[in-house]
């Protein structure tokens, strides 16, 4: 077992990783615990395969526990899923020195950790994520929400979990085309700061997408560090650190809302998209080489993931796409900062180009 830990004062907490780890979790919560019951919250997906394994690892220790299960899907982050399960947690008896088990991906750790900042002025919640997205990204770093019509995770809190218990074998039962959505942000890391780490997914990207545990381990590790020592360095994104997990999120964020947040296109395949994007916007402005952007974009070709408007299914003008960007909540004073790249492993924030510079941009990527 690995461990880890985000560094975040009085709030820090660990990040346990292993293969099995969901077996044997009920030895690692019950220090937390001050009384032995806990709530586990899941979807419909995840109960069918850890829901049984995990309570099993609960009684093991005496932990007494109730379970609810969510549908699986986006639908479920939203005010709906969050009155279903505070009045569940209520109902339970939940007291504000309990903690909440989020078994699941992105949708039930945003949800959980959203109730569980609101639940009684606040209790804990400790996260079991099950997508590669969640292991690698939304587990770690007390971002939490819900969505409104208005838009996605506007609503929301900052709420960090008392830990998080990485299980990789999990991604066994993961459909493939999670996997590699989920990919995807792992890849960012690389981008964002660390050249060596994009050319280790150069090398290993393939083999950990067909299952290869060793490298699935390495991945899962090396992001899930980078993750925490981005979130402990600048928690709250008020300085230019945090703002750097948005590499590719920005263009994503248009793919996306074109494609009305279906599974037309997953958030993780907008991502990879959006990062082709960024770098080729950065190189049509002269702040990266050419043949930096072109590896990002073989690399994500070549693991076949979404890396052109094209292969995103969009065909859509660029004026239309950086509308959508207008509406980033990420906007301020009327700017959109972007994360642009000065080569592999370069990126920064910029908020010098004008939504009409992206526009011209995308105008010209349309049916490339
Ligand atoms: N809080 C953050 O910092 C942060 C960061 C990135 C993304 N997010 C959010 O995360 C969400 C996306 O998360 P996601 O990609 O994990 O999606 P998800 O939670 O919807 O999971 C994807 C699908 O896989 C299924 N699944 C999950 N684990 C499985 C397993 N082990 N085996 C089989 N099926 C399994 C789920 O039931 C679901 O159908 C979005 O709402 C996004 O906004 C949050
Ligand atoms: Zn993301």
């Amino acid at each position: 077992m690995e461990k880890l830990t985000v560094e975040l004062g009085a709030r820090s907490y660990p990040i346990l990783i292993g293969d099995g780890l969901i077996r044997e979790i009920g030895a690692h919560v019950a220090p937390l615990l001050k009384r032995p019951r806990t709530m586990i919250v899941t979807d419909s997906h995840v109960a069918d395969h850890y829901l049984a394994a995990l309570g099993t690892a609960l009684a093991m220790e005496n932990i007494s526990f109730s379970s609810f299960v969510l549908d699986a899907g986006e639908a479920t982050k939203s005010w709906a899923g969050l009155a279903r399960l505070t009045e569940w947690l209520i109902g339970e008896g939940i007291e504000r020195r309990d903690h909440v088990i989020a078994l699941g991906g992105g949708v039930i750790g945003d949800l959980v950790g959203f109730a569980c900042s609101i639940v009684k002025r606040g209790c804990h919640f400790i996260q079991v994520p099950t997508t590669l997205l969640a292991q690698v990204d939304s587990s770690v770093g007390g971002k939490t929400a819900i969505n409104v019509p208005a838009g996605k995770n506007l609503i929301g809190a900052f709420h960090q979990p008392a830990m998080v218990v990485i299980d990789p074998t999990t991604l066994e039962t993961l459909p493939r085309r999670e996997l590699g959505a989920g990919y995807a942000e792992v890849v960012k890391y690389g981008l964002i700061d660390d050249a060596d780490f994009f050319a280790w997914c150069e090398t290993n990207g393939a083999a950990l997408l067909a299952g290869d545990s060793t490298a699935r381990a390495h991945a899962i590790g090396h992001s899930v560090a980078a993750k925490a020592r981005i979130v402990a360095a600048d928690e709250r994104e008020t300085q230019d650190i945090r703002a750097l997990l948005n590499l590719g999120h920005s263009f994503g964020h248009a793919l996306e809302a074109e494609t009305g947040y279906s599974d037309r296109l997953l958030h993780g395949e907008a991502v990879a998209a959006g990062m082709v994007l960024a770098h080729q916007f950065s190189a049509a402005n002269g702040l990266c080489p050419a043949a930096d952007a072109a590896r990002v974009r073989d690399h994500l070709a070549s693991v076949g993931l979404p890396h052109s408007l094209t292969s995103a299914g969009i065909n859509t003008g660029g004026a239309e796409l950086a509308a959508h960007m207008a509406h980033d909540k990420k906007v301020r004073g009327g700017k959109l900062p972007l994360i642009l790249s000065r080569g592999i492993g370069q990126s920064f924030v910029t908020d010098e180009y004008g939504l009409d510079a992206v526009a011209a941009f995308l105008d010209g990527q349309r049916g490339a």
